[in-house]
């Protein structure tokens, strides 16, 4: 139910939720819950009410969004992070309560080639497994930009060298691909990315098709450099009503937070 004072719960985990989360604070009449999966030992929190952990499934969110008394559910998770999306929407949909998702758009290869200019050389590809497959044959160093939860999928390219960045170090108890690994935050600048590339003698990057500008850079300094990147689509996303700009997510919030 919708009173004087509308609880919302931001389903966080990147630095646009954390945006969002802060700007949401500032509208007269809600009052906003954080939530982070905690996977980062250290990670920049939003200014307002944050909880970490995960709920337990979607029995667990079921649970703390009677308990909270939520009204209104906004996803502003990473668009790779599909498990907790999919609870949400249906818990959401279980407990009776508007849900949104905000959603940035993926990036798009670029091609301007015709006007002399540079082009983008992706190959895309629907699953890290199938990233995996394209990689022997295309370059023989590869930069491996897809955090830490999926190195393992490269572990049998025992043949390749990659240059790791992720922010957390991986799990010990995985295997990983022969390379190097390089703990950093982004955001990188075109700078930084295109000498990493260089130093490192980089032939292919593999990224996922994130969206957003906090990461692009690499993709910029791959078509500059003339270097494939082997780009992994999203997952399916919910259905559902869904935004793609910070701006168009509070006001969603104030609608519903003052009707
Ligand atoms: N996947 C990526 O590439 C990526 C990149 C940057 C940031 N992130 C952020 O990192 C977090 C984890 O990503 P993931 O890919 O592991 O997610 P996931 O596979 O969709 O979720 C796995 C489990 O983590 C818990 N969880 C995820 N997000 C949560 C949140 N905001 N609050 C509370 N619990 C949460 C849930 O646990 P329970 O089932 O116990 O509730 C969920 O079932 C996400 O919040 C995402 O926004 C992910």
């Amino acid at each position: 139910m919708i009173t004087d004072q509308t609880n919302v719960l931001i389903l966080g985990g990147t630095g646009e939720a954390r945006d969002l989360a802060t700007r949401a604070t500032q509208i007269p009449g809600i009052t906003v819950i954080n939530s982070w999966a905690g996977r980062t030992r250290q990670p920049i929190l939003p200014i307002a009410n944050t909880r970490i952990g995960g709920f337990g499934g979607t029995t667990g969110l079921i649970s703390f969004l009677r308990q909270q008394q939520i009204d209104l559910l906004l996803d502003a998770t990473h668009p790779f992070a599909a498990q907790i999306s999919d609870h949400a929407a249906a818990a959401a949909s279980l407990v009776g309560i508007p849900r949104l998702m905000l959603i940035r758009p993926p990036w798009q290869p670029l091609d301007n080639s015709a006007q002399g200019g540079l082009k983008d050389h992706w190959i895309e590809v629907d699953s890290h497994e199938e990233a995996r497959t394209v990689l022997p044959g295309l370059a023989e160093r590869i930069f491996l930009t897809i955090g830490r939860q999926e190195l393992s999928t490269f572990a049998p390219l025992q043949d390749l060298w990659f240059l790791m960045r992720m922010i957390e170090p991986p799990d010990p108890n995985r295997p990983i691909p022969p390379g190097r690994l390089l703990l950093q935050r982004g955001p990188f600048s075109l700078v930084e990315e295109r000498s990493l590339l260089q130093q490192y003698e980089i032939g292919a990057i593999v990224s996922k098709n994130s969206g957003g500008e906090a990461t692009y850079a690499k993709i910029r300094a791959a078509r500059e450099l003339g270097l494939p990147v082997v780009m992994v689509q999203r997952p399916p996303v919910p259905e559902g009503q869904q935004v793609a700009d910070l701006e168009d997510a509070l006001g969603w919030l104030r609608q519903h937070g003052h009707s």
